[in-house]
């Protein structure tokens, strides 16, 4: 496995050892390294100037592009449309007044991984020349990855950044850690004190969106229902074991949502809406900006889903199964199949998805004109009919779906 580009890092070494500035690799690229896992994420901070450094770096190897954030002191560039790196600085400018000469504060590595959430993102390797490599955990990160531990690195973590009790449930369980003692008591105590509601939503939004595409989510929804999180979304929402399974059975048909191009986050927001109102669904779709669009046709949909049940579990032809689910949203599609415990209906969405919906019609108005039937008000109607004749077909000609 190809955990790290080595190549890109003795860049980097070179360019620190050039530019005076000592470089580290931080939070969660160290934290995957050292658990035997890919990270794309590459996360730097340069105790000097962050952005001078990226904007030299830029120069060295072939990045796609660099995004500034000057207010922030931090650029990103993108290489191969793979690999980011986050650079930032550890140094902090600012100044007391308009036009006054900036006050610099050079904070190091050891401040830097203060001000961060889990102790296992605390962690950093050094990339200058003498010391490549070496683990920086002043916080014994390493130890609590050892011992399958999240773990805060102050008390009052939670109340700095709330969105990190999202962020704990996420970490928990991607890796199926454990929260430490007082870090779940601290977490609990700060969803007393309401915290999460004083985050901005579209914070907690993206909090949300990461936290159903990951993995093992059948973990954080029980988690979300245990700290009674899931009121953040809806107070509606109402967790059960059919969620459960229906989570579970999500994760273990990803490729549905692979071939389909359908983002997890947003089958994990259906799934556990499940027993919401037309209303509160709206409420919730809202909420996570989907379209008017997606959102009007989708719940119209949602109030035709017992008639779809009904009609694919009678249906035997192709063409009904065709004629049920065409047009009907891909999002809807993937729910019934997740949601039913019927094999036959598991089975006609699949035959739907893989090969009707992806026939094409060998009957086409070219075709209709040679035969000597005038476009006009039945012609998209005789095109129909041969389609859904050409579906029913065992091994379909033109020559056949002509004549028959
Ligand atoms: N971080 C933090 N508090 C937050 C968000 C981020 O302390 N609320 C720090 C952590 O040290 C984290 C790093 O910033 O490791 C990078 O954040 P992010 O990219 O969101 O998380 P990763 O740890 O890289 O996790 P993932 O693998 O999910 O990207």
């Amino acid at each position: 496995m190809k955990i790290f580009n080595l190549k890109l890092l003795h860049i980097i070494e070179a360019l620190s050892k050039k530019r005076k500035e000592k470089v580290f690799l931080v939070g969660g690229i160290v934290r995957d390294f050292l658990l035997g896992i890919n990270n794309k994420d590459i996360d730097i901070v340069v105790e000097g100037n962050g952005i001078e450094f990226a904007k030299d770096l830029k120069k060295l190897i072939k990045a796609d592009n660099i995004r500034i954030h000057e207010k922030f002191k931090t650029a990103v560039l993108t290489i191969n449309n793979e690999l980011k790196l986050d650079i930032a600085s550890s140094r902090t400018e600012y100044y007391e007044c308009p036009g006054c000469l900036p006050i610099v504060y050079s904070s190091d590595i050891k401040a830097d991984m203060y001000r961060r959430d889990f102790t296992i993102n605390a962690m950093a390797f050094e990339i200058d020349n003498q010391n490549f490599g070496k683990l920086i955990d002043f916080y014994n990160g390493y130890q609590d990855l050892k011992d399958k531990k999240i773990r805060i690195l102050h008390n009052l973590s939670f109340v700095d950044d709330p969105t990190r009790i999202i962020r704990a449930i996420r970490f928990v369980s991607r890796y199926n850690f454990d929260l430490e003692e007082n870090t779940e008591f601290l977490l609990i105590d700060a969803i007393n004190k309401n915290l999460l509601s004083k985050i901005s939503w579209d914070r907690l939004k993206q909090e949300f969106k990461i936290l159903f595409s990951d993995k093992n989510i059948e973990k954080s929804i029980e988690f979300l229902d245990k700290y009674n999180i899931f009121k953040e979304i809806h107070p509606n929402i109402v967790y059960n074991l059919k969620i459960k399974e229906n989570i579970i059975k999500l994760q273990s048909h990803e490729y549905l949502l692979k071939n389909n191009k359908v983002k997890k986050w947003i089958l994990v927001l259906l799934i556990i809406s499940e027993n919401l109102k037309k209303e509160e669904l709206i409420f919730v779709l809202k909420k996570f900006d989907f379209s008017k669009k997606f959102i009007s046709k989708f719940s119209y949909e949602t109030t035709k889903k017992e008639s779809i049940l009904k009609k694919l579990m009678t249906s035997t032809k192709n063409s009904e199964i065709y004629s049920t689910l065409e047009g009907v949203s891909i999002e809807l599609i993937i729910l019934i199949y997740i949601q039913t415990n019927e094999n036959k209906i598991m089975e006609k969405i699949e035959k739907y998805l893989y090969k009707l919906s992806k026939s094409k019609p060998l009957i086409t108005g070219k075709d209709l004109i040679e035969l000597g039937i005038t476009p006009g008000k039945e012609f998209k109607k005789k095109l129909d009919e041969y389609f859904m004749k050409q579906l029913d077909l065992e091994l379909p000609t033109k020559n056949k779906l002509l004549k028959g």
